[in-house]
């Protein structure tokens, strides 16, 4: 007789045990556990766990050991027509490569999606599997998007055996789905949409990517904590994974890669959304700067890098009175911790005082800093907006700030330097230390050294 037997695996790493528990001892994750049944004991169980362990450690086939100074093959890459996701991607699509586009419900990732498989198909064929929208929905996006391609192909499908069924007969260079989440694998007993139908029918399309050289583009959704929905193994088993992110009100739309293995994680596209979709921006610094006040305390333009790119925004603070007995303290799109830690230094160094105002630090563009470079500039604003002096609309500041108000480096001076310059920036406050090691300055520009956050004070009179 076949006995059934039940374990119990983490949702997100993948630990098995007998009996169900509350927390996982493996990753300390609550509540992860879900229910596996399978009909022959031991071997079935082993057998999944051997199929795993393969999935992780990627099956080569026969191999000889080669000299790494030739004969090694170069990637296979096509552009995706979007430079700005060649990118982010380490210099376009790889062919037999598995890429996971992960971000929170309409931030984008289909319109973009549409838009991409419009351009690889102009030289590859291109099937692109919906579990979410019907084939109208489809048609009209791409309508609007004005896609239309003779190699374009649409399939509304969530058995994963199915898809690849009909891809088999297609035979496309390029398979877009979307979503994995809404994809199983008829085989499996568990329920549709569970951890283990997207690990298994995930599995199944990357071992497609993996036998025929068949590029693979997997749609995944954010859960409410940021983490893609769905076990951690799946970001494993990937290639490269990138992050869409950006408010959803604003039409900002930045790409991160998280993981590569065909390139760098520094580097990020940057999109805009339109009524024609997805945007590329090759100058963000200027659109971010594009509405920008004269003449308003509280602002301070800020140079950081992402990745290789110098990127120029604004932070703005605005401090009130409060009306609260502990005053409120708020910022987007920068670390609250940096905010509250600026705040301390600025108020013991300059004693300037903050406890009775409310405290409100923002990111124009919907952007997201985590430079400590930014420092400078986010004291700057604060100073301003304290005292109501604005700071002059051709100055930028950039620095990490210590505990003691010292300015400390920050990388790539030059590069910001230039960046600054070409955006009319005439007046640069920047470290000391850097400023010394400057070796070219721009036509026009006036390099401010700052030693302390002392010095920021006099930047602000005109
Ligand atoms: P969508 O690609 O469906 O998001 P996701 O697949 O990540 O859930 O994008 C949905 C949003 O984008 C929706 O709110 C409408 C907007 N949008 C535009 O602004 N312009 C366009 O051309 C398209 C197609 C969508
Ligand atoms: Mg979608």
């Amino acid at each position: 007789m076949i006995k059934k037997k039940t374990i119990y695996v983490c949702k997100s790493c993948d630990y098995q045990t007998s009996q169900w528990l509350g927390k996982c001892p493996s990753c300390g994750a609550w509540n992860s556990f879900e229910e596996e049944t399978y009909d022959d004991d031991k071997a079935a169980a082993a057998d999944k766990k051997s199929v795993r362990r393969t999935l992780l450690a990627r099956d080569f086939g026969e191999s000889e050991p080669m000299l790494l100074s030739e004969n090694v093959p170069d990637y296979l890459r096509s552009s995706t027509g979007m430079g700005e996701f060649d990118r982010v991607l380490g210099g376009g699509l790889v062919s037999g490569s598995v890429v996971l586009l992960s971000g929170e419900p309409g931030i984008g990732k289909s319109t973009l999606l549409l838009q991409i498989c419009h351009s690889l198909s102009q030289t590859k064929k291109v099937l692109y599997v919906s579990g979410e929208e019907s084939a109208a929905q489809i048609a009209m996006r791409a309508k609007r998007l004005g896609v239309r391609s003779e190699s374009l192909w649409v399939l509304t499908e969530t058995d994963a055996s199915k898809v690849l069924e009909k891809a088999d007969k297609l035979s496309p260079d390029v398979i877009v789905v979307d979503s994995i989440q809404t994809m199983y694998h008829s085989e499996s007993a568990t329920i549709p949409g569970s951890i283990t139908q997207i690990r298994e029918s995930s599995a199944m399309f990357i071992n497609r990517a993996k036998t025929d050289g068949t590029a693979v583009l997997l749609v995944g959704h954010v859960n409410k904590e940021g983490g893609i929905a769905g076990p951690k193994i799946l970001e494993h088993m990937v290639d490269t994974v990138l992050y869409f992110e950006g408010e959803r009100r604003q039409n900002f739309r930045l790409i991160r890669a998280m993981k590569n293995r065909f390139g760098s994680t520094n580097e990020i596209g940057v999109f805009e959304m339109t009524d024609k979709g997805l945007r590329e921006v090759e100058n963000p610094s200027e659109m971010l700067l594009s509405d920008r006040p004269k003449n308003v305390p509280g602002n301070c333009a800020v140079c950081v890098m992402e990745g290789t790119r110098p990127l120029i925004a604004e932070i703005q603070a605005l401090t009130s009175p409060t009306v609260f007995p502990s005053p409120r303290r708020m910022s987007t799109g920068i670390d609250y911790g940096r905010v509250s830690l600026i705040i301390a230094v600025i108020e013991k160094r300059l004693g300037l005082a903050f406890q009775a105002h409310d405290v409100y630090v923002n990111v124009i563009g919907g952007i997201k800093i985590d430079e400590t470079a930014s420092d400078a500039a986010m004291a700057m604003a604060l100073i301003s907006s304290v005292r109501e002096l604005a700071v002059p609309d051709d100055l930028i500041a950039f620095g990490e700030i210590g505990l003691s108000g010292e300015v400390r480096t920050v990388s790539r001076v030059e590069q910001r330097v230039a960046e600054a310059a070409r955006l009319g920036f005439t007046r640069i406050a920047i470290p000391r230390r850097c400023a010394e090691r400057l070796d070219k300055i721009p036509d026009g520009v006036k390099i401010f050294p700052i030693n302390t956050v002392f010095d920021l004070l006099p930047l602000m009179a005109k």
